[in-house]
């Protein structure tokens, strides 16, 4: 068997000794040139004067682009053309790239773009979710999803809370920078990009050199992460450096360093969130009513999406038979925010997961008791606020077991005697469940390709449209090629996705890229699994079966190079596509109804802090996880999925504090002021398994997707830091996110009666 198990990440090696070769890694040709951005310095305003004369005289300057001198399409926006590469008249905010600097080196380059002397008409900036509000500055109409009478019901509700609080965004900050390499080719362009949607950077390359997209090849090898800030924030340099290789006929490569790279790319939504809910004694909801502010920046980029799965993850486990879910999608002048992680389905998640603890303060309950008693039904159909029944629920099941195993009941009165006897240290613990629909919701994007080679020694060339990013796609491709074939993974050769190789592919995002690409390898081997059977049978007699690298046919054994070799001679093709369509899901967005998404993923995670409340000062003391990956394709690697993106979600909502000054100008935009979890923040006791079942959908051999659901486990965290911050004072701890330490100390004083 190669699937199911814990094979090491094909490049494991090459991440840890530096042989493993990014964008940035590859070697130039002598006469490639370099490029860097002059950014706005300004969130909003008309460009009255761009002086560019000292920049165009800086020292290994070869040229200067603006607007005007853009051959085609000015425009790098995923969908709605609103974002053109060079600002046109206007800037939109502080960071907006105005002029392109062509030089001799990354250097020059850099420091030529500074000299830029532009002079600005300022314009009321709005940067603010309150500034958006007032200015009534949004995109799109409010959306609402709908189920029930979730008004009257309220109203006639046993008990009523309500609230309202703030989520703040989160920069990606993947290892690798974006960086992009393009290179001429007798009219054409081969472009090595970091993104996760190589066809969508072929698309916009396209548009800007006003060529087909036949013209232009995309290549990605890998990324050093993406989480999502490769989807669509990739393209402005892909194109600049398109535009310039085209225009000088020159290989050209830009990457950002990091300042610039959180200065201009956009970051994970900040959200307002408001409920009201109606429940019963027992904790059991009755009705909820949610309205989303979401603050998207200043282009649309893939904020609707977004916005839309935040709606679609408010009822996260918990069945909500009457419910509003309301949303509206703000623009400032800030940073277009784009996919991150979760896209939308975190902050969501939070808003339900708060009303639950809000319900167990009013009722005086263990907010585990309170969320048990509202789980969709094990086995059940009850609908969801967008009218999908929810057949696959096991939240009632895993979270019994995690209760269990991780010692929840007695450590819960452990901390609650550690509190009464410790004045200054404070210890809070906390469970929350996930349940992440899984499927993009453009019903469209749910589809892959992959391109399978079996050459005359038995040797496999493998291709798919997906994206390495570092999740560990490639390998668990090939361990499904490995499988079909009866081959040992190493025998599959993995190679770099291309867009010339297959076509029209989405991006690697919505975590589906082993679901969708692992199907469409399977179909490619399995065309030419049985055009060597029926080769096989055509030669030898008996059955014809494959495993560890040989094939009998009758009681005859060759290896799998011997009868490919064979096949060869025989006039066999031996390459193949293979194609994959989600089955089952449809959905109307505006309606608010169907079945976006094929099946759930499930999971909880268990978390206990400690705070100090003279300071704030925090720290994770242990986490226990248990996640379900349906039949793990290959459970280390979905364990590494799981632990990174439950240090990534707590990183969010505790640490990660993103910054502006009252002008728009992004303070936070390096690792000394914008502080991500670092390996001491892990929890000491990180106890992270396996949920043992698989997908009763019939997935890539009954697996289930794995790169974003485990993040909003990390929502675990930041209500046991709420937990721990209420044993200071009776009532209700409502902390924004980031719960950083300056925040925790005045929640602190704020339960203890002191205003800040
Ligand atoms: N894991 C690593 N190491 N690096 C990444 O950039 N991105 C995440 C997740 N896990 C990411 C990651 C995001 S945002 C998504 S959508 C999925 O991986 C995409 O890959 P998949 O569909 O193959 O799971
Ligand atoms: Mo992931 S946010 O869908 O790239």
């Amino acid at each position: 068997m190669s699937v199911h198990k814990s094979i090491p990440h094909d490049s494991g090696t090459g991440h840890v000794t530096g042989t493993a070769r990014y964008t940035d890694d590859m070697p130039l040709p002598a006469n490639a040139v370099h490029l860097a951005f002059g950014l706005s310095q300004n969130a909003h305003g008309d460009l009255t004067s761009v002086d560019l004369s000292a920049v165009r005289a800086a020292k290994g300057v070869i040229t200067v682009l603006t607007a005007d001198d853009l051959p085609f399409e000015n425009d790098v926006s995923p969908s709605a053309h609103d974002e053109p590469l060079l600002a046109t008249g206007m800037v939109h905010y502080i960071g907006q790239p105005i002029f392109l600097v062509v030089a001799d080196s990354h250097l020059n380059a850099r420091k030529a773009a500074r000299l830029g002397k532009i002079v600005y008409a300022d314009k009321p900036a709005l940067l603010t979710i309150d500034d958006a509000i007032s200015a009534d500055s949004r995109f799109e109409k409010p959306l609402e999803f709908r189920i029930g009478e979730p008004e009257s019901v309220l109203e006639a509700a046993p008990r009523q809370i309500s609230g309202q609080f703030e989520i703040g965004g989160q920069e990606h900050f993947y290892l690798e920078g974006q960086a992009s390499f393009a290179v001429p080719s007798e009219g054409d362009i081969i472009v090595h990009s970091s993104t996760q949607h190589p066809t969508e950077i072929q698309h916009k390359v396209a548009a800007a050199l006003g060529v087909s997209y036949n013209a232009v090849r995309v290549e990605v090898r890998r990324m050093g992460g993406g989480f999502g800030g490769k989807e669509s924030q990739g393209n402005a340099l892909a194109v600049a450096c398109a535009v310039v290789a085209q225009l000088l006929q020159l290989p050209a490569k830009m990457r950002y360093d990091r300042d610039d790279d959180m200065i201009i790319t956009g970051k994970r939504h900040e959200f307002r969130i408001a409920y009201c809910a109606g429940f019963d004694n027992t904790g059991k909801l009755q009705s909820v009513m949610f309205e989303h502010h979401v603050r998207c920046g200043w282009a649309l980029d893939l904020s609707i999406p977004v916005g839309d799965r935040a709606m679609l993850h408010a009822d996260n486990a918990y069945y909500l038979p009457n419910a509003s879910i309301l949303s509206h999608r703000m623009r400032t002048n800030t940073q277009s925010n784009t996919a991150y992680r979760g896209f939308g389905g975190p902050q969501g998640i939070v808003g339900i997961e708060r009303v639950m603890d809000h319900i167990a303060h009013e009722l005086g309950l263990d907010p585990l008791d309170v969320r048990k008693a509202n789980f969709y039904e094990t086995g059940g159909d009850q609908k969801t606020p967008y009218h999908m029944d929810v057949i696959d629920s096991i939240s009632t099941e895993l979270v019994a077991e995690l209760e269990a195993t991780s010692d929840y009941t007695k450590r819960r009165a452990e901390i609650a005697e550690y509190n009464a006897n410790s004045a200054i240290l404070k210890r809070g613990i906390a469970l929350t469940p996930v349940k992440f629909g899984i499927s993009f919701t453009l019903t469209h994007l749910n589809q892959a390709g992959a391109l399978v080679h079996v050459y005359s020694d038995g040797s496999v060339h493998l291709n798919h449209g997906g994206t390495e990013m570092g999740q560990g796609l490639n390998i668990k491709i090939a361990q499904v090629a490995a499988e079909v074939f009866g081959l040992d993974v190493s025998a599959i050769k993995i190679t770099a996705t291309d867009t010339g190789k297959v076509p029209n592919t989405s991006a690697t995002a919505a975590s589906s890229g082993t679901d969708l690409n692992g199907m469409a390898c399977k179909a490619a081997c399995e065309t030419i699994k049985a055009r060597l059977v029926e080769f096989a049978k055509s030669q030898w007699e008996g059955e014809v079966s494959f495993a560890n690298g040989k094939v009998s046919i009758g009681t005859r054994t060759m290896t799998f190079g011997e009868l490919a070799g064979a096949a060869y001679a025989g006039r066999i093709q031996l390459s193949a596509t293979g194609f994959y369509k989600t089955p089952k899901i449809k959905w109307d967005r505006m309606a608010g109804k169907g079945r976006p998404f094929l099946y759930f993923s499930y999971g909880a995670a268990v978390t206990e802090v400690v705070i100090d409340t003279l300071t704030g000062e925090n720290r994770i003391l242990r986490a226990d996880i248990l996640h379900d990956a349906g039949a793990s394709l290959n459970p280390a690697l979905d364990i590494g999925q799981i632990e990174g993106a439950y240090v990534q979600g707590a990183g969010w909502l505790t640490m990660e504090e993103l910054v502006w000054n009252d002008k728009g100008s992004l303070l936070s935009h390096a690792p000394s002021t914008y502080k991500i979890p670092a390996c001491s923040d892990t929890p000491e006791i990180f106890n992270v398994a396996l949920w043992d079942g698989e997908n009763q959908e019939n997935t890539i051999y009954r697996s289930k997707a794995v790169g974003e659901p485990p993040f909003s486990l990390g929502i675990s965290a930041y209500l046991a830091l709420s937990d721990a911050i209420s044993a200071c004072g009776d009532a209700y701890t409502d902390i924004d996110a980031p719960a950083t330490c300056e925040r925790i100390l005045q929640a602190a004083d704020r339960l203890r009666g002191q205003q800040w």
